[in-house]
Formats: C-alpha cells, sequence, structure tokens
C-alpha cells in the first residue's frame, strides 16, 4: 500500500487537492435549518436491509482479513488522513475505460467508510449510463438521483438507508437520454455542495472518462477523483489520457485493482509472512494502490498501514 500512501502524499504536495477550508472535525451535525434540502432530511430516509447480490464482490465485514478488506480499510485510513488536511468529502470514482472496477471500488471504499462509527457516509450511483449499484445491494433502480435532478421526486425519496449501518445509497434513478445535460443542472452542484455537511463521504460511482464527458464533469463539482485501472485491462496509453483529462480536477490517486497479493508484498517477505502467513489464504482480488502511474512507478511495495486505523464499529 505504499503506492497508495506515496501516490496520495504527493498528491497533497503537489497541489492536485484543494484546501478548501478547516478541517474536518467529529463536531455533531447541525440541524441544517439553513438549508431546505438537508433540514430533517435523515429522519425522512427509508431503511432497507443489507442484502448484496452473491456476485456483487461486496467486502465481508465478518472476513476483515480478506485481502480485499485489507486493501480497501488501507485506502480509507489513508484518505481519511487526507480528510484531516483538506477539505474533502466528496468523491468520484472513475476508470479510463469500461469494466476496470469503478463500481466494485466505489461501492466497497463506501462500505469500508461506513464500517466506522460515527461515518455517515453515502454512496451515489451517478453513473446513468450503465448503473449497477441498486443490484449489487439489490434495491430499486428508482427513484434515483436522475429523478431528483429531474424534479421528479423529493431528496428523501431517492436515498435509503442500509439498515443497522451507517452506509446511505442513492441509487442512479430512471433511465435519462441526456445524462451530460442533467449533471449540468445547477441542482447537480447544489446538491454536491450541499450532501458533505450531512454526510462525512459522498462517493460517487461514474461511467468511464475516455467514453464520456460525465466523470469529467462530475470531477469539478467535487472534492476529488480516484482513478480507478486494472491489471491487465488498462493500457498506459488511456491512464495517461484520463489523468491529463483529470489532473487540473483534484486528482487524489490511482487504485490499482486486479493485482496479485504476491505482487504487492513479494520485496517484504519478513512483513508479508509476519502479517499473512499464519491466517488461511485468502482470494486477492484487489490490490488498493493509489499512485501515479503515469509517472511509472512500479517500485514502491510495503506492507499494509495498520497502526493508524481509526477505531472500527463493525456494521452491516
Ligand atoms: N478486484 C476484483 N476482483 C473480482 N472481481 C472484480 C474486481 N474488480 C471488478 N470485478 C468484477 O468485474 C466486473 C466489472 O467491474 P465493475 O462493474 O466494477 O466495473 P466498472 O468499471 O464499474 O464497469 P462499467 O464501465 O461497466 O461501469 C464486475 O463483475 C465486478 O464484480
Ligand atoms: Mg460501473
Amino acid at each position: 500500500m505504499s503506492r497508495v500512501h506515496d501516490a496520495l502524499r504527493r498528491a497533497e504536495q503537489t497541489g492536485y487537492l484543494r484546501t478548501k477550508g478547516e478541517p474536518a472535525t467529529d463536531t455533531p451535525a447541525p440541524p441544517y435549518t439553513d438549508s431546505p434540502l438537508l433540514a430533517n432530511l435523515l429522519e425522512q430516509i427509508a431503511e432497507v436491509p443489507f442484502n448484496p447480490s452473491p456476485d456483487a464482490h461486496l467486502l465481508d465485514a465478518t472476513k476483515p482479513h480478506d485481502a480485499p478488506s485489507e486493501e480497501f480499510r488501507a485506502f480509507r485510513t489513508r484518505i481519511n488522513h487526507m480528510q484531516g488536511l483538506h477539505q474533502l468529502h466528496s468523491l468520484v470514482v472513475t476508470s479510463p475505460s469500461p469494466a476496470e472496477g469503478k463500481s466494485f471500488t466505489a461501492v466497497n471504499l463506501a462500505l469500508a467508510e461506513a464500517h466506522l462509527a460515527g461515518n455517515p457516509t453515502l454512496l451515489a450511483d451517478f453513473d446513468f449510463r450503465r448503473p449497477v449499484v441498486h443490484r449489487m445491494f439489490q434495491i430499486d433502480r428508482g427513484p434515483g438521483a436522475s429523478d431528483y435532478l429531474e424534479g421528479k421526486a423529493p431528496l428523501c425519496k431517492v436515498i435509503k438507508k442500509i439498515a443497522g449501518s451507517n452506509l446511505y445509497v442513492m441509487p442512479a434513478g430512471e433511465a435519462v437520454i441526456n445524462p451530460l445535460e442533467l449533471l449540468n443542472l445547477r441542482e447537480a452542484k447544489q446538491l454536491l455542495d450541499e450532501l458533505p455537511r450531512l454526510f462525512n463521504w459522498v462517493i460517487m460511482d461514474s461511467p468511464p472518462l475516455l467514453f464520456a464527458a460525465d466523470a469529467n464533469l462530475l470531477s469539478t463539482i467535487t472534492d476529488g477523483s480516484v482513478l480507478v485501472v486494472r491489471v491487465g485491462i488498462t493500457t498506459i496509453d488511456s491512464v495517461t489520457r484520463a489523468v491529463q483529462s483529470l489532473c487540473e480536477n483534484n486528482l487524489i490517486g490511482i487504485l490499482v485493482n486486479g493485482a496479485e497479493r504476491r505482487e504487492l508484498y513479494s520485496k517484504y517477505t519478513y512483513y508479508h509472512n509476519y502479517y499473512y502467513e499464519a491466517r488461511p489464504a485468502a482470494g486477492t482480488h484487489t490490490e488498493a494502490a493509489a499512485d501515479q502511474a503515469a509517472e511509472g512507478d512500479k517500485q514502491a511495495s510495503a506492507p499494509p498501514a495498520t497502526g493508524d486505523k481509526p477505531p472500527e464499529a463493525q456494521q452491516s
């Protein structure tokens, strides 16, 4: 995960991250009487049971030592640290091309965040072209984000709370023929400006960068972007073009999806053994390594950060 750390640290140093205001605090949420959008919103949101689709590859809270769980927790630790330094509450998860793991990453990062006590997290499906978040949680697709933006449903109806957890889900909503026009609406910017006052994290799934302008537009109205690349699928050329298209819009890191664990730890045998050998082999799906891949940094690899994890409340 050192690549995650290195890349995110570089993003901080090079100013990819906006510093918009004061760091996050643990103070209780205000009543939002000044915001018609947020006032009493949480009380009006309906709960749904946590009922993930078996093929969704969601983190299993009962198996915290599985490789994806470890990697997503380490990634979470790092971005939470960044949140303490910068105004970073809304993130768009994107990738250069289709099927590289954007939805997989957005959903699992949101789950990892929501496992923390006192960390209300909203997962919003802003991929109006190929939405899958509703299927992963086996909830209705609508009403959702598109319905809210089109003025067809109030905000409280388009967000669902996952029972017994800190996780809130906004599915994509009914199909629209003009996703880009929806995202250009003043309501979209206002929504993304206001939601982080209520949710510590707003994590958005989005379409691929090189196939539609949606994610690029979203990155201009959110605090940061995470670029997912998938081992064996994403090409250097597409990463380069994607980074170039995002670099002015708060690219906070690149997450390498699909690496084998042995690729991660081969140079650190002692730590690999120390951390993992005593445990049964876990399915290794994800190397959550954020990096400025365009720089071709293939060197660093280190044991996952374990000492800086915030206290956890296992939920859902
Ligand atoms: N690390 C992984 N391990 C196992 N399966 C994965 C992993 N990452 C993604 N997948 C699977 O690969 C498929 C594509 O992933 P996903 O839907 O997240 O991609 P996407 O980038 O969101 O695609 P799209 O461009 O269509 O929105 C899904 O079936 C997902 O479960
Ligand atoms: Mg997707």
